[in-house]
C-alpha cells in the first residue's frame, strides 16, 4: 500500500475590523502604551466584541465578524479559495477554540452550514495550544485515508476577557486562520509532534461560565516557557532533526517576551520567529495559524523548509508539530 501522507495546500485569515490601541485602554484602567509595549511587544488587538466595538452583535449576525463562528467562516473560505478546493469536497473540519458561540452545539455545526462543507465537523478544545493539537489530529487523519479536512483556529477572546482587569485585558484579541489538509503521496509533512496536559494547572487560567478570564501571568510565564521548550525539543527529537534546520518557528503568539525566551533557549534565532504578536495580541487558538499565515503570505517559506509550530495554552495544555512545508 501507498504511503500516505499530508499536506498544507491551501490558507486563510480573518481580523475583525475594529482595532482597539494600547493608548484606547488607557480609558478603561490605569495603564500605558509603554508598560504594555515593554512587557508583551503589543501595541495593538481586533476586538470583536467589548467597549471598543459600536454594537455587540448578535450570535449571527448578517455579514459581520462579530462571534466565533463567522471569524472561522471567513477564514475558512479564504482558505478553501487559496487551495483551490470547494466546500463539498471536505471530509472534516476542525474547529479549534476556546471561545465558542454557545455552550450547545458545537460552533463548528453553524461554521459547515455557512461555509456548505461535506462529511463531519467538531469543536477541538485544548485552549492556545488548540491549533497544534488540531494540526497532529487532523494531518493523522489525513495519513489514515479520510481526505481533505479543514483545520480552523478561530476565537473571540474578548467576549470572555474582563475588562476591569489591568493586569490581563491587554493581552488578547479576537481572530481566525485556517489550513486546508489534503492527501499526498508520501511521508508528507508531518514530521515530529509533540501533545501534553497538566490539569493540576488548572486555577492558572480559567474562566467560568459567563464570566470573566482569571490568570496568574507571572506563574503562566514560567509554565509555558517549561513547558513550551520541552515540547518543541521533543517534537525535534522524534522528527531527527535539530533547532538548525528550523526556517520559521512558530510560536503561541502570547507575549514576546515568552516567544524570545522560548527560541533563546531552543536555539532559534530571533529572525526566524513568525510574529504578528504586536498587531494582534494573544488571539489563543487564531494566533499560530495567523502568525504563520503572514509569514507565508510575505513569501519566508519555500517547498521543503521545516517549520516548528509550539504552543501551550490554559488546561494547562501544550502542543508541537515539526512540520515540512509544500510537501
Ligand atoms: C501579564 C504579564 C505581561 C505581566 O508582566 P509582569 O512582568 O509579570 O508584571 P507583574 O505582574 O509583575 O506586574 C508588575 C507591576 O505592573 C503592574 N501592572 C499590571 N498590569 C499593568 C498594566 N496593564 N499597566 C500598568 N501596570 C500594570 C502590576 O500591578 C505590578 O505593580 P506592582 O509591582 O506595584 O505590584 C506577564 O506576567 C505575562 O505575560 N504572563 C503570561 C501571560 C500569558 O501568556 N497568558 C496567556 C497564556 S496562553
Amino acid at each position: 500500500m501507498t504511503e500516505l501522507g499530508c499536506a498544507i495546500s491551501g490558507w486563510g485569515a480573518a481580523l475583525p475590523p475594529t482595532v482597539v490601541t494600547n493608548t484606547n485602554l488607557e480609558k478603561l484602567f490605569d495603564t500605558s502604551d509603554q508598560w504594555i509595549v515593554e512587557r508583551s511587544g503589543i501595541r495593538m488587538r481586533r476586538a470583536a466584541t467589548g467597549p471598543f466595538v459600536e454594537a455587540t452583535p448578535l450570535a449571527h449576525p448578517p455579514g459581520g465578524l462579530g462571534t466565533t463562528s463567522a471569524l472561522a467562516v471567513e477564514a475558512g473560505r479564504r482558505a478553501l479559495d487559496s487551495a483551490g478546493a470547494t466546500a463539498d469536497e471536505v471530509a472534516l473540519l476542525v474547529l479549534c477554540t476556546t471561545t465558542p458561540d454557545q455552550a450547545i452545539p458545537a460552533t463548528s455545526a453553524a461554521v459547515a452550514h455557512a461555509l456548505g462543507t461535506g462529511g463531519g465537523a467538531m469543536d477541538l478544545n485544548a485552549a492556545c495550544a488548540g491549533f497544534t493539537y488540531g494540526l497532529v489530529t487532523a494531518a493523522s487523519m489525513v495519513s489514515a485515508g479520510i481526505g481533505k479536512v479543514l483545520l480552523i483556529g478561530a476565537e473571540t477572546m474578548t467576549s470572555v476577557t474582563n475588562w476591569e482587569d489591568r493586569t490581563n485585558a491587554f493581552l488578547f484579541g479576537d481572530g481566525a486562520g485556517a489550513v486546508v489538509l489534503q492527501p499526498v503521496s508520501g511521508p508528507g509533512s508531518l514530521l515530529g509532534w509533540d501533545l501534553g496536559v497538566d490539569g493540576s494547572l488548572v486555577e492558572l487560567l480559567y474562566a467560568d461560565h459567563g464570566s470573566g478570564m482569571v490568570m496568574k501571568g507571572k506563574e503562566v510565564f514560567r509554565q509555558a516557557v517549561r513547558a513550551t521548550v520541552d515540547s518543541a525539543t521533543t517534537a525535534l527529537r522524534q522528527a531527527k532533526v535539530s533547532a538548525d534546520d528550523i526556517t520559521l518557528f512558530v510560536p503561541h503568539q502570547a507575549n514576546q517576551r515568552i516567544m524570545h525566551a522560548v527560541a533563546s533557549r531552543l536555539g532559534i534565532p530571533v529572525e526566524r520567529i513568525a510574529s504578528v504578536i504586536e498587531w494582534t495580541g494573544n488571539t489563543s487558538a487564531a494566533s499560530i495559524p495567523l502568525a504563520l499565515i503572514d509569514a507565508a503570505d510575505a513569501g519566508r517559506l519555500a517547498a521543503g523548509d521545516l517549520v516548528l509550530l509550539a504552543g501551550f495554552g490554559a488546561g494547562m495544555t501544550w502542543a508541537s508539530a515539526v512540520w515540512r512545508w509544500g510537501a
